[in-house]
Parts: structure tokens; C-alpha cells; sequence
């Protein structure tokens, strides 16, 4: 109910209740994550939350910010509170900030009142790219936002699939986006297929960035025709999937799963898309069903019993085809993480 009187503030951005060791939160704050569609972000003050630590994002004067999100004072949100001339203010005691986080007004002390500069938010560094806002807990120069070459940087021909919250870790996410065994099983209905039919493999290349998959898979859309696909999924550290499906005839769909991870157990899911053909119904269609195959996804890995991912290999079974996780938890361990306890 109470910090004691000899309590100081914590130096760190981590929660001391957070469920992310605090070594694997180091590794992870140096990377950059998206927070919301840039489109989603009107003139409206939005809550996000990144590695367990409460963020605003708002529209400035000065352009778009970020920052911790409580007011310094009585510790209300702000994203509960407004933007007003470019400034986000406290619905508290009506506070105001500027985009660099400075505070600019404080109504109870009357026009003279000299503001400390100590008065101020914690900000975050902000960009956009992909029609995505992203920030850096840590704002490491070491780590950049990812880079997909087959779309532009400003999003231009990029359709959005509906951005998700996902009730599993953002590692357990990935595993589940490049898991080919779970394909004729829980996608049975959508991507189709049989679940009794072996799934072969794929090849596993090492990058320095991350890991690729290629693989073979065939699909049966809704159940419909057999359609023989290649599989082609560049995973880039931590969290992030390039993926490419091939058809026979040559068409090829681009689906990039961009994964925040807002907590230990909790992940939020960007995808976008680029498809060869033109934009049309089938196109909608398609950008529907990819939502829809999210939520058979989602549906079961609400079930995880064993929510953190294990970073050796005692803990579950494996199969052949799990080649690639095997991989990818190898690179998760190479970066450092998991060499803490929670
Ligand atoms: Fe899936």
C-alpha cells in the first residue's frame, strides 16, 4: 500500500515485477519495435507497452513522440489524457508536455510559475517506417528496425493484416509463424490440408543477421485446389519474419510479422503484406484470411502450458521439421539471452 520513506526510485526502465529476467530485458531493449499503425494514431494520445514498461504516443507540435506514460507528478497516464496544441496534458491537474517531454504548464501554479526542468518526461526515440511508429527502449545504435527489401520505406503498396495482441511470448509467436508441422493441423479450414499428411523438413541457412527458411509445402486453400508452394521465411533477430510464398505459376505473396513483445507472456503482432497480383477482392479476401489463420493461431497458443520458451533442448520433444527452431533458439542464446534467471 505504501514505498517506504527510505525508498528511492528505481534507476531502471524494467518493473521489478516484470516477468523478463532482467538480463534477457537488456538484450531485448536494445532493439526497435513498432507500437501502433502510424494511421491508427490520430489526435488522440494512444497506450502501448513495450518489455512490461507503460508507453503514450502522441501527435506534438513537434512531430511524433514518445514517451513514459505517467505523469511525473500523481503518476495518472497520460493516455488518458489529450493533446492540446500540440502538447499532451495530464487529465489530473491538467499538466502539459511538449514533444521533447519538457513540461510547459502547470495550471495551479498561475501564469508566473517558473517550470523546473527537472519537471519532464521520459522520451524515447521515435520512427517511422513501414506505416509503423517504432521506438527503442534503449535507443542501442547497435540495433536497427528491420530491413525488408521488396517494400518501400514510407509503406507505399503495403496492405495491412489486423494488428493482434497475442497471448504468448513474442519468441513462441515466431516459432509458431515458421512452424510447418502446425499447418494441415490448425490451419486445416484455411491454408487447407490434410492433418494426417508428413511434413518434410525445410533447409536451414544461417545469416548474420538471423536464420532462413526454405521449404515445400502444399497448400489447399479452404480446401479447395492443391496449390505447391515454396516457402521461403528470413527470420530476422529477435523478432521479425520475412516471409514469401511462391506458387507454381509464379505468384508470389510477401507477409512480413513484425512482433513486439509488450510482456514475457504477451506479444503484439504487425503484419503487412505485398501481393503480385492487383489489389482487387480476392486481394481483400486474401488480407482476410490471413487474419483468420492469426486467429486459429492465436486460439491454440492460448493453451501453452509452458509459456517461456526453452532455450535448451530438455524441456520438450522435437521433431525433424523442427530443424528450425532448433536454430533459432540457438541465435536467441548466441545474443545473450537466457543467461539470466527471472
Ligand atoms: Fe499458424
Amino acid at each position: 500500500m505504501f514505498i517506504a520513506p527510505h525508498a528511492r526510485p528505481q534507476a531502471g526502465l524494467r518493473p521489478a515485477d516484470s516477468g523478463i529476467a532482467p538480463g534477457d530485458w537488456d538484450v531485448l531493449s536494445r532493439y526497435w519495435y513498432p507500437l501502433v499503425e502510424a494511421d491508427a494514431l490520430g489526435d488522440k494520445p494512444v497506450a502501448a507497452r513495450l518489455l512490461d514498461v507503460d508507453l503514450v504516443v502522441f501527435r506534438s507540435a513537434q512531430g511524433i513522440s514518445v514517451a513514459r506514460d505517467r505523469c511525473p507528478h500523481r503518476h495518472i497516464r497520460l493516455s488518458a489524457g489529450e493533446v492540446r496544441d500540440g502538447e499532451i496534458v495530464c487529465p489530473y491537474h491538467a499538466l502539459a508536455f511538449d514533444g521533447s517531454g519538457q513540461c510547459t504548464r502547470i495550471p495551479a501554479l498561475g501564469r508566473q510559475a517558473r517550470i523546473p526542468a527537472a519537471y519532464r518526461l521520459d522520451m524515447f526515440p521515435v520512427r517511422e517506417k513501414y506505416g509503423l511508429i517504432w521506438t527503442s527502449l534503449s535507443g542501442g545504435a547497435d540495433a536497427q528496425i528491420p530491413t525488408f527489401p521488396d517494400i518501400p520505406d514510407d509503406g507505399t503498396g503495403i496492405c495491412y493484416i489486423k494488428t493482434r495482441d497475442w497471448p504468448c511470448s513474442a519468441a513462441r509467436q515466431i516459432e509458431n509463424f515458421f512452424d510447418l508441422a502446425h499447418l494441415p493441423v490448425v490451419h486445416h479450414a484455411t491454408l487447407g490440408n490434410d492433418e494426417t499428411m508428413p511434413v518434410s523438413p525445410g533447409r536451414v541457412i544461417q545469416h548474420d543477421d538471423g536464420i532462413a527458411l526454405h521449404a515445400d509445402y502444399v497448400e489447399r486453400p479452404f480446401q479447395g485446389a492443391p496449390r505447391a508452394c515454396t516457402y521461403t521465411y528470413r527470420v530476422i533477430l529477435p523478432f521479425t519474419i520475412d516471409f514469401t510464398v511462391l506458387d507454381e505459376t509464379g505468384h508470389a505473396m510477401k507477409l512480413y510479422d513484425v512482433v513486439a513483445p509488450t510482456s514475457g507472456h504477451a506479444c503484439r503482432v504487425f503484419q503487412f503484406m505485398k501481393d503480385t497480383r492487383d489489389i482487387d477482392e480476392n486481394h481483400r479476401q486474401l488480407i482476410e484470411g490471413l487474419d483468420a489463420v492469426n486467429i486459429e493461431d492465436i486460439e491454440v497458443l492460448q493453451h501453452l502450458a509452458l509459456p517461456d520458451l526453452p532455450l535448451n533442448t530438455h524441456f520438450e520433444v522435437h521433431l525433424p521439421v523442427d530443424n528450425v527452431s532448433y536454430a533459432y533458439r540457438e541465435r536467441l542464446v548466441a545474443l545473450g539471452l537466457g543467461a539470466s534467471e527471472a
